[in-house]
């Protein structure tokens, strides 16, 4: 278990997902992140897929012993790539920035790195306040036109 500030970190149980699923379908969120909301069946797919991988490192965030999101790293080529999505109830409160600051404590695999919508400030933030940097890569345009950064925490 990681702690940062008010925030814990533990291993995902099942009744974390149901919270994890409203928090993804949040419009502000998906608008935000630039990632589309799963439906119910390819939500819970996913996650009991990403849950049986030992490479996975997934972690429920706890703010103040509510469970207020979630962060991952998964291995991608020759990355290892993080996310992390906050219930919107949670956000402007440290708790992406405890979060972050606890997993990479506890992940120490570098370097790290994460993409992120070049509109997604709030995100681009909270990489930066945990010393993540931005490459210097050209920025990648995906199928849905939107430009991602990517970003990098060094050994
Ligand atoms: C982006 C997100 C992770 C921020 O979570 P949060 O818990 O509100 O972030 P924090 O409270 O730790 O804020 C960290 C910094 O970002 C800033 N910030 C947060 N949201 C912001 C926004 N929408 N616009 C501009 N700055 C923002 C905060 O002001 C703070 O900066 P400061 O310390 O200089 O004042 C959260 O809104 C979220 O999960 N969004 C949906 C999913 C997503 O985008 N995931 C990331 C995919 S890469």
């Amino acid at each position: 278990m990681s702690r940062s500030c008010c925030v814990v970190l533990r291993e995902v149980v099942d009744a974390d997902l149901p919270i994890f699923f409203a928090h993804q379908r949040d419009p502000e969120s998906t608008r935000m992140a630039a990632f589309p909301a799963r439906d119910h069946d390819a939500f819970f797919a996913h996650w009991a897929k990403i849950r049986r991988d030992p490479a996975n490192i997934i972690r429920t965030i706890v703010f103040e012993g509510e469970v207020a999101g979630n962060i991952g790293s998964w291995p991608a080529g020759d990355k290892r790539l993080l996310a992390y999505w906050i219930g919107r109830e949670f956000w402007g409160r440290g708790t992406a920035t405890a979060a972050l600051a606890a997993f990479v404590l506890e992940v120490t695999h570098r370097p790290l790195h994460a993409f992120v919508a070049k509109h997604n400030l709030g995100s681009i933030r909270v990489l930066q306040k945990c010393r993540f940097i931005q490459q210097h890569s050209a920025p990648t345009v995906g199928e849905d036109g939107v430009e991602e950064l990517l970003f990098a925490l060094p050994q």
